[in-house]
């Protein structure tokens, strides 16, 4: 059941330390989720945040190039322990706003009651994993190596102003696996929530103004455009850092006057296929395809979005699987058997409609029962068969309930498909012929970046790496990779003689560098 809602209204935003009242203009803010249907539909007005522009957007950015100081600054300078330190308090105090967040994520992007705790949590774990990962990569390079007469004590260094932008459909995970590590490793931040999933932002701004230096990390809220591009043609972001569509990053990165100097960490768009194999097992397939293709509506980077069966499994398949989406429960958040929810994004029942009867129009037919009912902001799932290449969803990353199949014979037909395709995220390959999985695997291997052998397509655990070839993805993402992603390599070197072994020795001694220095952090 839907609960009543007080609207959080927003009014502040956080730059150079200090949580600034806003009086200006305002975004109201809106949930698909309503307490009437039908002809009375109407959606919920769930609260509304500050819409700033550009000159709270360079304020931001000001603060965040000051407190960089261009690698002079407190924080890029300080030691890696009292960074951590930093991180830590953050993560306890975040820890205490679980419920309001997660209530938050259930209102604004209409995540199932599981996922919605679990975004959280994965998160909480995340922030955990990589104060570790920083510890080891700390340990590893409080040394020194030697190579033809030349000491050098290399560590990996902070790159300057990071813009983050994350996406919707993980406002917090996704986006705070860019800030996270952005900040660790000593870089400062200007971040912009989601579009949808910006007011559970709003009780983590106390968190982040207590935990860390002036000027690290600034959180302003507002429209892309307003926000993003001023700050981008200022030329002073170092680091953009986007979870979202590559037309968004192409267009920002393409603002900074001086894009040599400009690194991207992208995650981008996906179509990632699930080939069923004739002798694939049939329950532990379909099982894998109905989460690959319909967690969280098919609305993740991730989903499995076109599956390929072979001709001789196809119908066997088909009936067991259309049975099973319509066997799936939908309810709203509030009912912890959901696995289905209604769509968060105003539009997109009637672009996933669109879809649908762009491929009816063209000689594909809706496999299951249920697929293509609409209520209000919900359709079901559609199952699509048969897709060809001359239909809109063969091609265009959907992004919710519909799941396009396509047949074939020989092996190549879905090979040739990825090769052309614009994507390279993942694949799921699903059946057990040793021979011919072998050779596929190192086919697969080479047009994505991770090959699920009779598994779904995910991005976790989030210690692996997680990226794409083409439009999918720039640099690669997991605890670790992260880390190295938002980072440089910087070394001190010296000549071996007894004055420089005896000055090191005395830097060493006072423990007066915090980039020189060989401490083991417990
Ligand atoms: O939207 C893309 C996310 O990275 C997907 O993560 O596979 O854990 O749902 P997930």
């Amino acid at each position: 059941m839907i609960p009543e809602i007080q609207p959080l209204e927003h009014r502040s935003y956080l730059v150079d330390g200090e949580i600034k009242p806003w009086t200006g203009e305002i975004q109201d803010v809106y949930s698909t989720l309503s307490k009437t249907s039908g002809a009375s539909y109407q959606k919920t007005r769930v609260g509304s945040v500050p819409n700033l522009g550009e000159k709270e957007a360079l304020e931001a950015l000001d603060a965040a190039y000051t407190a960089y100081d261009q690698g002079k600054g407190v924080w890029p300078t300080m030691k890696v322990k009292d960074r951590i330190e930093c991180m830590t308090r953050f993560v306890e105090k975040m820890k205490e706003k679980r419920e309001e967040v997660v209530e938050l994520l259930k209102w604004e992007i209409i995540k199932n009651h599981n996922d919605a705790y679990k975004e959280f949590d994965r998160t909480i774990d995340y922030i955990y994993d990589t104060i570790e990962a920083y510890k080891d990569i700390d340990r590893d390079s409080g040394q020194f190596e030697k190579y033809q007469g030349v000491f050098a004590h290399i560590r990996r260094g902070p790159i300057g102003v990071v813009l983050c932008l994350g996406p919707y459909n993980y406002p917090l995970n996704e986006t705070f696996s860019l800030l996270i590590p952005a900040i660790i490793m000593g870089n400062t931040a200007v971040f912009k929530p989601a579009k949808h999933g910006v007011l559970l932002i709003s009780p983590l701004l106390e968190a982040f103004k207590e935990s860390f230096p002036k000027g690290v990390v600034n959180i302003v809220f507002g429209r892309g455009r307003a926000i993003a591009s001023p700050i981008m043609k200022s030329g002073k972001v170092d680091v953009l850092s986007l979870i979202g569509h590559s037309t968004s990053a192409n267009a920002l990165q393409e603002l900074h006057p001086k894009a040599n100097r400009l690194r991207t960490v992208y995650g981008l768009e996906a179509k990632n296929p699930g080939i069923v194999l004739k002798d694939a097992d049939l329950d532990l397939t379909v099982a894998e395809c109905i989460s690959g293709t319909l967690s969280y509506n098919g609305q993740r980077c991730t989903a499995l979005k076109i599956l390929y069966l072979q001709e001789t499994i196809k119908d066997a398949f088909l009936s067991k699987f259309t049975e099973a989406v319509d066997a799936l429960a939908f309810g709203d958040p509030w009912d912890k058997n959901a696995f289905l929810t209604p769509l968060p994004e105003p539009g997109k029942v009637a672009y996933i409609k669109e879809l649908i009867d762009d491929a009816l129009a063209k000689g594909a037919k809706i496999m299951n029962k249920k697929g293509g009912q609409v209520s209000d902001n919900f359709i079901w799932p559609a199952v699509l068969y048969p897709v060809t290449k001359d239909m809109r969803v063969y091609k265009e990353e959907q992004f919710g309930p519909i799941v396009p199949v396509v047949s074939f014979d020989s092996i190549e037909h879905p090979l040739n498909d990825m090769a052309e395709s614009d994507y390279g995220q993942q694949v799921s390959i699903f059946g057990r012929h040793h021979t011919k999985l072998a050779r596929l695997i190192d086919i697969l291997a080479n047009l994505v970046c991770r090959v699920n052998l009779n598994s779904a397509c995910q991005r976790g655990p989030d210690i692996y790496p997680f990226t794409g070839r083409k439009d999918s993805g720039q640099a690669t993402l997991s605890v670790k990779d992260a880390l190295r992603a938002f980072s440089i390599r910087t070394f001190l070197a010296f000549k071996e003689n007894d004055i420089n072994k005896q000055t090191v020795r005395d830097i060493l001694d006072s423990n007066e560098s915090n980039f020189l220095n060989t401490d083991f952090i417990l």
